[in-house]
């Protein structure tokens, strides 16, 4: 059984509760991050921990008492649950105040509330759909227009990957005024021409840690990349396509609404750059 982190606690997770009241429960009022984790360490956690303070920020959420801490619990968390592969998935709620109101609580006298658990996922660093590629469907984006902060709004996106499996397909990219925005779970990409196209950064899409630091990788590698908004047309024309995650790395997508991206197989800009990424990453991992 799986230990997992409430409130400063380190517990079995059929012990774990939270209040029914929690804004997490009722409003979505909340935070989360991804780490992923490759040898029993931290993959791109100082990134992780930066955006998770900027969604606070935005929020007008407080640190948790914890938040200092976080490093040592998820090391923790990783040692305990002997997790070699794998994540740690972390939220922050607005907590209770022990009623159902949609006024903030005064922050001074409810305290956020704070779970983390991993998740352990043999094989990550080596998946079937690094080797395969993903088949993706395009979808309306019907979210919210804060989609840079991470919160555990995920009703859409999950509505989108049902959709995507009802067709056969694997994920769902986003799509606005016939621009992709992005998966419902990670950054899209296209190559055209042998350069790497995605979304500028903007409150569009969520600033993705991977993206950050594959966009890094591939201008040190001197690959030419282009921040803009690519249209579904273009990305069916692309020559290779691809998303980025935490949870994915970089992963190769194949088909989009049923037909072919270039050859449809995986191509070789997302294959080099997963490479890179799992090379580079794992040696800043901790
Ligand atoms: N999702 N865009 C969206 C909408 C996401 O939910 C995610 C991450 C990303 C990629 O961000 P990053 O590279 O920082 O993981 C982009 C995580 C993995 C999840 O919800 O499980």
């Amino acid at each position: 059984m799986r230990t997992v982190y409430v409130n400063g606690d380190y517990i079995p997770e059929t012990e774990a509760t939270v209040s029914i009241f929690d804004r997490g429960f009722l409003m979505a009022d909340g935070v989360y991050e991804v780490t992923s984790v490759l040898g029993g360490k931290l993959i791109d956690f100082d990134g992780h921990l930066a955006r998770l303070e900027r969604s606070l920020t935005e929020l007008d959420m407080l640190k948790p008492a914890a938040f200092d801490d976080l490093l040592d619990i998820h090391r923790e968390l990783v040692r305990v649950n002997e997790i070699d592969e794998g994540m740690v998935y972390l939220q922050i709620t607005r907590g209770s105040d022990g009623d159902r109101d949609f006024v903030f609580p005064d922050p001074e006298t409810t305290e956020p509330t704070i779970v983390l658990f991993t998740q352990s996922k043999p094989g990550l660093a080596n998946s079937p759909a690094a080797r395969t590629g993903l088949k993706v469907i395009s979808i309306p984006d019907q979210r919210w227009g804060r989609r840079d902060i991470k919160t555990v709004q995920l009703l859409y996106p999950s509505m989108g990957k049902m959709m995507a499996k009802a067709q056969g397909a694997d994920d769902a990219w986003m799509i606005e005024d016939g621009h992709v925005t992005e998966g419902t779970s990670n950054n899209a990409y296209i190559v055209s021409g042998g350069r790497i196209v995605t979304r500028h950064l903007s409150n569009d899409i969520l600033h993705g840690i991977t993206r950050a630091a594959v966009l890094r990788f591939a201008r040190e590698a001197q690959m030419d990349v282009e921040e803009r908004a690519f249209t579904l047309d273009e990305a069916k024309q692309a020559d290779e396509a691809f998303v980025t995650s935490a949870s994915t790395f970089v992963t190769p997508v194949v088909e989009i609404d049923g037909a072919p991206v270039g050859s449809g197989t995986p191509g070789p800009i997302a294959a080099r750059l997963r490479e890179i990424y799992l090379d580079e990453s794992l040696k800043s991992a901790i």
